[in-house]
């Protein structure tokens, strides 16, 4: 069985832009016989990392703060697969997530700073468990290429915590899908496509990339949202 720990920053949990995507996603893989245990940073009291190193230095693996990531830090290392999901706030993460993904990795690294790729990073311990990352975002603006520095962070967190990869559900100027859903806007395609790569992530091990970008897809014409969201 395939156990995914999926983590929602957004402030408006359920009822945020990120859920919308989110959901079916995971629906998706919970129909492929996934279990799925998903976390609402809004539910969880997750302090900033405090910086001494001492869960690494001094008493390998335990972070001397005591929040609720002493219950999800665990369930993170049993899982196969990982699900950041976070709206888009100032070209990156929000703050909760920031805060989460934080306190990930510094309890499971040596101390020492190996060389990898030509670059440098604390090694993951050897029976640290690895496995598949994804990242699942919406944004206000229009264009696609606002997620460029979140992605590109993924991609730094993937190669420091040696978990791979895998892509990312990203949902462009995602505040238009609530109002064209209740206007009966034919976009049930893209909620699909979410659930479809779920299916692929569990039964193929990747979502393909065409499936991905129904889920991005354009729901209307740049110069249409900007127009509808200028003030007067
Ligand atoms: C503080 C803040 C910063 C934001 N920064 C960006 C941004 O840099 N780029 C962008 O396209 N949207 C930005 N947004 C819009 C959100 O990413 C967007 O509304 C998202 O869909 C909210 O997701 P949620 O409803 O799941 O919380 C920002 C929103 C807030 C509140």
């Amino acid at each position: 069985m395939i156990r995914v720990v999926a983590i929602n920053s957004s402030p408006k949990m359920d009822n945020g832009n990120t859920s919308l995507i989110l959901n079916p996603f995971l629906e998706g893989m919970k129909e492929t016989g996934a279990e799925i245990e998903l976390f609402y940073t809004k539910n969880l009291k997750i302090n900033p990392c405090q910086g001494d190193f001492s869960c690494s230095l001094k008493n390998p693996g335990i972070c001397f703060q005591k929040d609720d990531m002493q219950m999800l830090h665990p369930k993170l290392f049993e899982a196969d697969i990982w699900v950041f999901a976070s709206p888009l706030y100032i070209s990156g993460f929000n703050g909760p997530m920031k805060v989460l993904i934080d306190r990930i990795l510094t309890p499971v690294g040596e101390p020492y700073i190996g060389v990898k790729d030509g670059r440098c990073h604390h090694p993951i311990r050897e029976n640290i468990k690895r496995g598949k990352l994804v990242l699942v975002s919406s944004c206000g603006y229009w264009e696609i290429e606002n997620f460029d520095l979140l992605i590109a962070h993924m991609k730094e967190f993937s190669f420091h915590s040696e978990w791979e990869f895998v892509g990312a559900l990203l949902r462009p100027h995602a505040p238009a899908l609530k109002p064209m859903i209740r206007s009966g806007a034919p976009i049930y395609d893209i909620f699909e496509a979410a659930k479809k790569a779920g299916h692929q992530l569990i039964m193929d091990g990747k979502m393909s990339s065409e499936t991905l970008s129904i889920v991005s897809r354009e729901l209307l014409p740049m110069k249409e949202w900007v127009r509808g969201n200028t003030a007067n």
